[in-house]
């Protein structure tokens, strides 16, 4: 078997193929270098989904459920302290309770807070409104993710003859595959700090959402911008600026912070929102694509699922790539 992109789907997927015992060959002349390279590794299935967003969040919470277990498999950290939503200001708050309504709808466990209650949760957060407290979730550094990977799974040459293709090129499908994913630039900064937050916060700010995902080291993601385009995915003055902005806003110590790094990187969208993976329409080809926000969080359910499909013939119909085919037919 083969695997086309060594991004997170990818090398999951081939070391859940490698560990039932099939022959894997992962083919990309960057491994590790496409979303992957930017993802924060937020581990937040309630925290980054919306109304309308319920399937995804019945996904996520289903593949956080595997992170653990892989986590300690490769060898790497997973910060589990949960997810902090705050508000900026009162127009902010009133986002985050809309947020925790909907989660509060779908049984999630949201404790909300005050602005003292926030600050005693994150004393490196300047004033906001208030917030509500995720527990729960998680986070993991995708380069470590991807660096144990690559020491588990051959990454070579493509195999001619190779029985079954998995395409996870992320948002640059190969025909005729291509229109059914299209690249949401994001940017993201890489700092570090002697005054981090302890646990992911996701906040808006004056109506910018925002991130900061701490390690745990000092070493904190600012994230991200959100942007559709055609055009390859730079870093702009802009983006760094809003980012900047808004994360200063929520978290003083950031102008202090050393500046280390900024990415911008095409997140794989698709039309609604949900990614594909099964049957490619092609006798076996078998797409793992389009995870737009999720890759990360989704990348162990994503190896599963491929892994069954495989063997079993199943496919869950929401993944189910061909009702994107229908679509666009
Ligand atoms: N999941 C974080 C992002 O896509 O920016």
């Amino acid at each position: 078997m083969e695997v086309l992109g060594a991004g997170i789907v990818g090398l999951t997927v081939a070391e859940e193929l490698a560990r039932r015992g099939h022959a894997v060959t992962v083919v990309d002349p960057r491994p590790a270098r496409g979303a992957s390279y930017a993802a924060a590794g937020m581990l937040s299935p309630a925290a980054e989904v919306w109304y309308g967003e319920e399937d995804l969040l019945r996904l996520g919470l289903a593949s956080l459920d595997l992170w653990p277990d892989l986590a300690a498999r490769l060898g790497v950290a997973l910060r589990s302290e949960g997810t902090l939503l705050v508000g900026h200001d009162a127009g902010d708050l009133q986002q985050v309770e809309r947020q925790a309504a909907l989660l509060a709808r779908h049984g999630r466990d949201v404790v909300a807070l005050d602005r003292a209650a926030v600050r005693q949760a994150e004393p490196a957060l300047g004033r906001v409104a208030g917030g509500a407290l995720l527990p729960g979730e998680a986070s993991v550094d995708p380069r470590a993710v991807c660096a144990a990977l690559l020491e588990r799974v051959p990454v070579g040459e493509a195999a001619s003859g190779a029985d079954v293709t998995v395409v996870a090129t992320g948002a640059h499908l190969p025909e005729p595959w291509t229109g059914l994913v299209s690249g949401v630039r994001g940017e993201v900064l890489r700092l570090r700090s002697d005054d981090p937050p302890q646990r992911t916060v996701r906040g808006w700010v004056a109506g910018e959402p925002v991130y900061l995902v701490p390690r745990g080291d000092g070493r904190v993601v600012l994230g991200a911008t959100s942007e559709r385009h055609d055009a390859p995915p730079v870093l702009t003055a802009g983006g760094t600026l809003r980012l900047l902005d808004a994360g200063r806003r929520l978290w003083p110590a950031l102008d202090r912070a050393e500046l280390v790094e900024g990415t911008a990187r095409d997140r794989p969208a698709t039309a609604d929102g949900l990614p594909l993976v099964g049957p490619s329409g092609v006798a076996d080809v078998v797409l793992a694509a389009g995870h737009g926000r999720h890759g990360v969080l989704l990348a162990p359910l994503t190896a599963r699922l491929v892994a069954d499909h495989l063997e079993t013939g199943r496919v869950d119909p929401v993944l189910d790539p061909r009702r994107a085919m229908e679509g666009a037919r």
